[in-house]
């Protein structure tokens, strides 16, 4: 906030909510520059509320709330966050991935709740993670750490790319496989990927039919990329061991009945939520912006 009071106007929306998209309209009337999260959508009809408007850096390396094509074609930059957050966010996956397995949040109720009545060999047992197949849809920034920390828990790291691109850095111990493969093989599938038309519900009915009923699905990637309905159905049917879910379809929504799942670990999409991280992120957004209104080379820009 500081750097920006020293250089431009600055109008702050009240930060205990979220600003309405009428607010936002009107407070960007005459702004030049806007730095936004992900719960605020910048469609045609707000890129026209702001006639001065030369960049959008949005405060998170997803950047699916900004119709990208409608800002290029007013001459608008769009910025995102990414590096900062990789790690938070792959040690957030790997939060899920333990708490499922070993289903600590299940355990925690229960010492709580004061219902725990001593130790017992058959007492809320869990799965191993060593020697299990870790399965990842996207080898980007996110998908390569995650697949890195899988090394420590002695795991088979087994992805899938929509591009088919060779992987930077390659690890010859990941083996690529088609979708249907990966789908078949995990116990633990994890999406690392971005929301877009292509990828919208990939993981849908359909797709979850292929897992193992032993498997568990990962999500810290974008809700929408799994048929949330679908998902509940399958833990319903025990098509699926469980899930562990960061985001969601309609955030702060959930499906009805995804809530009840014990082997459910729910999350209020915490993926890049750290101290460090989100002030990174945050120093990231006023150089983006820095530099698109000085006329410099902007550091982060998708559009
Ligand atoms: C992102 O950056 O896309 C995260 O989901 C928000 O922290």
């Amino acid at each position: 906030m500081t750097v920006i009071h020293e250089h431009f106007d600055l109008t702050v929306p009240p930060l205990d909510r979220s600003p309405t998209q009428a607010e936002i309209q009107a407070g960007i009337r005459e702004s030049q520059a806007v730095i936004c999260t992900l719960n605020e959508r910048f469609d045609g009809d707000m890129l026209a509320a702001a006639p001065s408007l030369r960049v959008i850096a949005n405060y998170a390396v997803g950047y699916n709330n900004i119709d990208v094509d409608a800002a290029k074609a007013r001459g608008v930059i769009v910025t995102n966050t990414p590096d900062v957050l990789t790690n938070a966010t792959a040690d957030i996956t790997w939060a899920l991935i333990l708490a499922v397995a070993r289903r600590v949040v299940e355990g925690d109720q229960l010492v709580r709740q004061n219902q725990w009545t001593g130790w017992s060999p058959t007492q809320m047992l869990g799965v191993d993670l060593s020697g299990k197949t870790l399965g990842i849809i996207g080898m980007g920034r996110i998908g390569l750490a995650v697949a890195r920390r899988a090394a420590g828990f002695e795991m088979t790291v087994l992805y899938w790319t929509r591009s088919g691109r060779p992987l930077q850095p390659a690890n010859p111990a990941w083996q690529r496989v088609s979708f249907e493969e990966l789908l078949r093989r995990s116990d633990f599938l994890s999406p690392h990927i971005p929301l877009t038309p292509d990828t919208h519900h990939l993981l849908n009915d359909a797709a979850l039919r292929l897992m193992k009923p032993t498997a568990f699905l990962i999500n810290a990637a974008r809700g929408p990329v799994v048929d949330e309905a679908a998902l509940v159905q399958a833990l319903q049917e025990h098509r699926l061991a469980g899930a562990g879910l960061d985001v969601y379809e309609k955030e702060p929504e959930l499906h009805p009945g995804l809530r009840e799942l014990s082997q459910v670990v729910l999350l209020p999409h915490l993926g890049s939520a750290t101290i460090e991280t989100r002030i990174r992120m945050g120093m990231m957004c006023v150089e983006n912006v820095l530099a698109v209104l000085e006329g410099k080379p902007v550091p982060n820009r998708v559009a």
